[in-house]
């Protein structure tokens, strides 16, 4: 079942409820201005649709995805959170340019917020974009049951659209009754892609169809908070623009064949004119893993006339976030080489201190490492200590027989070139997308004092040692 994923339809042989416009409320601005209350507690959705058993998850404010959080650019993020499950927890924020102490890694910006606790989230936002937030404490389960929400800032003056939505993508390994499988540490999982489902969602449903206004332009954020898998979204007979990357402004393009591919963790904004008829419908697909594609769903036009005749030519360039421009010359090079996992021919590496050979290291589900070295989550060491305010190179190469989604915390990253080849447009991101066998430049200056960790954005990888450190200090 590998890459098998079905929608409801083909797993159950049922056709069920389309997915209205009307999606979870987000939490007005002004109310974000304020603090809010965050609490991650376990409860029940109707994952699999209207006339299936519900499936017991655990989540933000009893809704999954987890309550948007939307800020303007410049706001401070107040966040209370609460925590109700029975394991310890935190909140990460991923991709947000937070003080080291905001961070939520446990163990390394803060101690773990334990069962009944709390833990108060104070920071200012510098950048726009699209971003997110979840735990980062036994992530592959935590998230895997359901603990993410989208964390939207927007722009002091965005591009016009007539809707701006948030698509959060993800997949859930469940039976037909919709409980999730509690085997979140397989060793296949964590030597291969990590933990792939067999369902998919799109805001917290498997829905069937989005619906549309023809004439409409759609501004669609889409965000990947799946544990492993990759998505490649088509859009049969439209013609998407990608204006941000990881939530970071890019000159607007057409995708290479109009498919718009997220690793874990990573984002994109879209946008997209209905340049359908009223009553049409258009197939996305989801394209990612070549041998078994499917519809991810189908934009479904309703029956009101066009919204206007000609599609809106008002521009869709987003201003630039307020980085730390690198100074490539200047910069040091870092290599980073993974290796390891199955296929990968790595024959030892160094775990707490001790070379220990992949046999050995395999008994206690940890087959990867970095440089040699396999992360030690419970104990976090940097592997690079920068200077404030120099600019690294970071030279990733993927010496291994899987795709990884490298996250750096607390920095972007501007990609530079992949193998070898300079990146025809300035590109900017927080989770690097790295294909078996390649080698990616990056460059970023280090001008956020404190511990981050620099990790596999698959959740399994991570856990099982694709992890490591840079302390700026
Ligand atoms: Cu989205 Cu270290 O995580
Ligand atoms: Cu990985």
């Amino acid at each position: 079942m590998e890459n098998n994923i079905t929608r409801r339809s083909l797993l159950f042989g049922f056709v069920g409820a389309s997915l209205s416009t009307v999606l979870p409320v987000p939490m007005a601005r002004a109310m974000a201005a304020g603090q809010v209350t965050l609490t991650a507690a376990p409860t029940e959705i109707g994952l699999l649709g209207d006339g299936f058993p519900n499936t017991p998850v655990w989540a933000y404010g009893n809704q999954v995805p987890g309550p948007e959080l939307r800020y303007r650019q410049g706001d401070r993020l107040k966040v209370l959170f609460e925590n109700r499950i029975a394991q310890s927890s935190t909140v990460h924020w991923h991709g947000l340019r937070v003080p080291n102490a905001m961070d939520g890694v446990p163990g390394m910006t803060q101690p773990p917020v334990p069962s009944g606790g709390t833990f108060d989230y104070q920071f200012d936002l510098p950048d726009a974009g699209t971003f997110w937030y979840h735990p980062h404490v036994k992530s592959s389960e935590q998230i895997g049951r359901g603990l993410y929400g989208a964390l939207i800032v927007e722009e002091k003056s965005p591009p016009a659209v007539d809707r701006d939505v948030t698509w959060v993508l993800d997949d859930w390994r469940v039976d037909q009754e919709g409980r999730i499988d509690d085997n979140f540490h397989a060793m296949h999982d964590l030597s291969h892609g990590g933990r792939l489902g067999n369902l998919a969602s799109l805001n917290g449903v498997n829905s069937d169809s989005y619906s549309v206004r023809a004439g409409e332009r759609l501004r669609i954020r889409l965000i990947n908070v799946a544990n492993a898998r990759s998505f490649a979204l088509a859009f049969q007979g439209h013609a998407p623009q990608v204006i941000a990357l990881d939530g970071q402004p890019v000159e607007p393009f057409l995708p290479d064949e109009g498919r718009v591919v997220l690793g874990a963790g990573q984002r994109a904004d879209l946008i997209i004119d209905m340049i359908g008829n009223p009553g049409d419908s258009f197939a996305v697909m989801e394209t990612y893993y070549g041998r078994s594609p499917f519809q991810f769903l189908s934009l479904t036009y309703d029956d009101q006339p066009p919204l206007r005749e000609d599609v809106l030519n008002t521009p869709v360039r987003l201003p630039a976030n307020p980085l730390a421009v690198p100074d490539g010359p200047a910069s040091q090079s870092q290599a980073l080489v993974i290796s390891g996992g199955a296929m990968g021919g790595m024959a030892s590496a160094s775990y707490q201190g001790r070379t220990r050979s992949i046999g050995d290291l395999a008994q206690i589900g940890k087959v990867w490492a970095i440089n040699g070295v396999v992360a030690d989550t419970e104990n976090r060491q940097p592997q690079f200590t920068f200077k404030k305010g120099t600019t690294q190179k970071l030279v990733f190469k993927n010496d291994t027989a899987w795709p990884h989604p490298m996250h750096l915390h607390g920095h972007v990253l501007q990609i530079l070139s992949r193998n070898g080849v300079k990146v025809d447009r300035e590109t900017w991101s927080d989770t690097l997308f790295i294909e078996s066998g390649e080698t990616v430049e990056s460059l970023f200056v280090a001008d956020n004092p404190g511990h981050w960790l620099l990790h596999c954005h698959v959740l399994e990888h991570h856990e099982a040692g694709m992890a490591t450190s840079v302390r700026v200090i």
